[in-house]
């Protein structure tokens, strides 16, 4: 059994989700702000101390490299992704864990029925809608996100990506939606969360982004994040002097500061050994 997180500070605002008495002992209490007619969307990552949030080395560039394999860690992912309509991803990170399927149980099994009696409590699908961001189609559709039949997974891609998919064949259950795009490659992060309420056939459900870097930075650049929670791993990875690209940190591929000031206000901060778990609200 997971020791309790404890709560260091909490001023989150809405009304509390009716956690079953597992996860109210472990993290106490999760609200959201009540919906306004649009998607709500949170994001989900963990960095070291100096920032980096993958490694950048095959078969050690996940999140798990990055958190020590944390199982507060790990239970919060699954805790947040229980809560959700919808947990999307970008194709680079889909790449780097190919195994990967974005359902609550994956991230934490031990309590998987605990998460199960939320989404029941909350009126939700057994599992998240799994949705992938791809501009170019490229993809493997042996992964198990798109073939293991266990969840429903959208794919947003742009036109290109999608005359590339039209050539082969793509596993039942899996939903192509063909976004505009003005460059041809990328999607515009709004019209991506539009397909995404599209499909849900909900006009504001809980969208959880979990990354990776340059997804976060279209959707900031955006405006469209309104929350994050990020957990903060007590070890310093560096970095090499061609500094980023290599090891990225949350955001890349765009620049905020000066230009874009992106400012959060920190709603609530749990604390499991020398692990902290921050959440921050962004008002756009
Ligand atoms: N520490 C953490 O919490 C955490 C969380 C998530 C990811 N990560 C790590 O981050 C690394 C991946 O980073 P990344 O920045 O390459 O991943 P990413 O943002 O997940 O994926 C980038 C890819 O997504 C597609 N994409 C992104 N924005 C798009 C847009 N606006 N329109 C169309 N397609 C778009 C493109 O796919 P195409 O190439 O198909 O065009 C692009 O190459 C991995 O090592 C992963 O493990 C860490």
């Amino acid at each position: 059994m997971l020791e309790a997180f404890e709560v260091l500070f909490n001023r989150t605002s809405g009304p509390p989700l009716p956690l079953p008495p597992a996860l109210q002992s472990l993290y106490r209490q999760l609200a959201f702000p009540a919906r306004t007619g649009r998607p709500y969307l949170i994001s989900n990552f963990v960095s070291t101390l100096d920032g980096v949030v993958s490694l950048g080395i095959p078969g050690k560039s996940g999140g798990g490299e990055i958190s020590g394999f944390n199982p507060h860690d790990r239970a919060l992912m699954g805790l947040l992704r229980a809560a959700a309509d919808a947990v999307a991803v970008g194709a680079g990170t889909l790449r780097a864990v190919s195994r990967h399927l974005w359902t609550a149980e994956y991230a934490f099994p031990e309590l998987g029925p605990d998460y199960q009696a939320l989404r029941t409590a909350m009126g939700l699908a057994p599992t998240p809608l799994n949705v992938i961001l791809s501009g170019s189609g490229r993809l493997d559709l042996s992964a198990p996100v798109f073939a293991s039949g266990t969840v429903r997974t959208l794919l947003v891609t742009t036109p290109a990506g999608a005359k590339r998919l039209e050539r082969r064949q793509l596993p039942e259950g899996v939903t192509v939606r063909v976004a505009p795009t003005e460059d041809g490659v990328t999607v515009g992060a709004s019209d991506f969360l539009a397909e995404i309420a599209a499909c849900l056939g909900r006009p504001e459900p809980l969208v959880l982004l979990e990354g990776g870097p340059r997804v976060m930075g279209a959707f900031f650049a955006a405006r469209l994040i309104d929350e994050l929670f990020l957990t903060l791993a007590p070890q310093v990875a560096g970095r090499g002097d061609s500094a980023t690209a290599e090891r990225p940190g949350l955001v890349s591929g765009r620049r905020l500061a000066p230009e874009l000031p992106t400012w959060s206000a920190l709603v609530s901060a749990h604390r499991a050994d020398s692990h902290l778990f921050l959440r921050y609200q962004f008002a756009h």
